[in-house]
């Protein structure tokens, strides 16, 4: 059984008199392990869809399981007792608190569940996988970005969520910081199965995933796994190219020596 499945999914937004279809009947379904990125350029809908998939957002139409679990009907609370046990969160601004350590940041969604005794050794467990053991009890301020970025993924993972839906996590960080997150994020889906849905602009960190689904306005225009052509075609932005790179500079390199030959 899926761990996510979407059907016709849609979000309407209404300005005024006029409509934004910022999710035009998207139907995906992600299995449980998957580590996957979500692109497309801006405005394409990919926040939306993830906040559609995370139950931040109402869809205006179309199904949602999650874990086998409708979501459609579900009221306010059960929506909310679906994100804090079944999804965990990752942010480009990281989003920590700036008055508590590492590991108090990383135990904070515990304090939104039933009590659970041994949540604080799971945290500081988090914190050693994340490569953050030492530095659990600095302050936000006294970590580097990457760091922050790697405790806000272990206090993702602190309810043992189904799936780790990750809006632009690496959107602030240099190239090399952002391949150690992504490095990070493999070895949690490798390591403890965790399913991984990864939404960015940058083909470096989609082309390091199994499997990159493209958006443009708000649909589906591309869905391939990793090792394939159509895989790299998705990552460069041209799903529907006919013809690769090469081919288009032989196609303009004749054209040029027409012209040359004064044709
Ligand atoms: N709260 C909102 N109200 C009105 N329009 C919105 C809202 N959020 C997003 N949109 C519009 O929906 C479309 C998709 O936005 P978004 O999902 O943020 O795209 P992306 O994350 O790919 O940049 C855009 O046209 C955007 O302007
Ligand atoms: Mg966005």
């Amino acid at each position: 059984m899926p761990i996510l499945e979407a059907e016709g999914l849609t979000k309407v937004y209404r300005r005024g008199a006029s409509e934004v279809h910022a999710v035009d009947g998207i139907s995906l379904s992600v299995e449980a392990g998957e580590f996957m990125a979500i692109m497309g350029r801006s405005g394409s809908g990919k926040t939306t869809l993830l906040d559609l998939l995370g139950c931040l957002l109402r869809p205006t139409g179309g199904e949602l399981a999650i874990d086998g679990h409708g979501v459609i009907g579900a009221s306010d609370g059960e929506l909310a007792t679906i994100r804090r046990q079944r999804i965990g969160f990752v942010f480009q601004e990281f989003n920590l608190i700036p008055t508590l350590t590492a590991l108090e940041n990383v135990m904070l969604p515990l304090r939104y569940g039933p009590r659970r005794p041994e949540g604080r050794r799971e945290a500081r467990e988090l914190l050693d996988l994340v490569g953050l053991g030492e530095r659990a009890g600095h302050r936000p301020t006294e970590l580097s970005g990457g760091e922050q970025q790697r405790v806000a993924i272990a206090r993702a993972l602190v309810n043992e969520p189904a799936v780790v839906l990750a809006d632009e996590p690496t959107g602030e960080l240099d190239s090399a910081t952002s391949d150690t997150i992504m490095a990070t994020l493999r070895d949690l889906n490798r390591e403890r199965g965790v399913t991984i849905i990864i939404v960015t602009h940058d083909a470096g960190v989609a082309g390091s995933t199994d499997r990159v689904v493209r958006l443009s306005d708000g649909k589906v225009v591309a869905d391939e796994r990793a090792g394939t052509r159509a895989f790299r075609r998705a990552l460069a932005g041209d799903p529907t190219a006919e013809t690769g790179a090469g081919e288009r500079v032989w196609a303009r390199l004749g054209g040029l020596l027409e012209r040359a030959r004064g044709a």
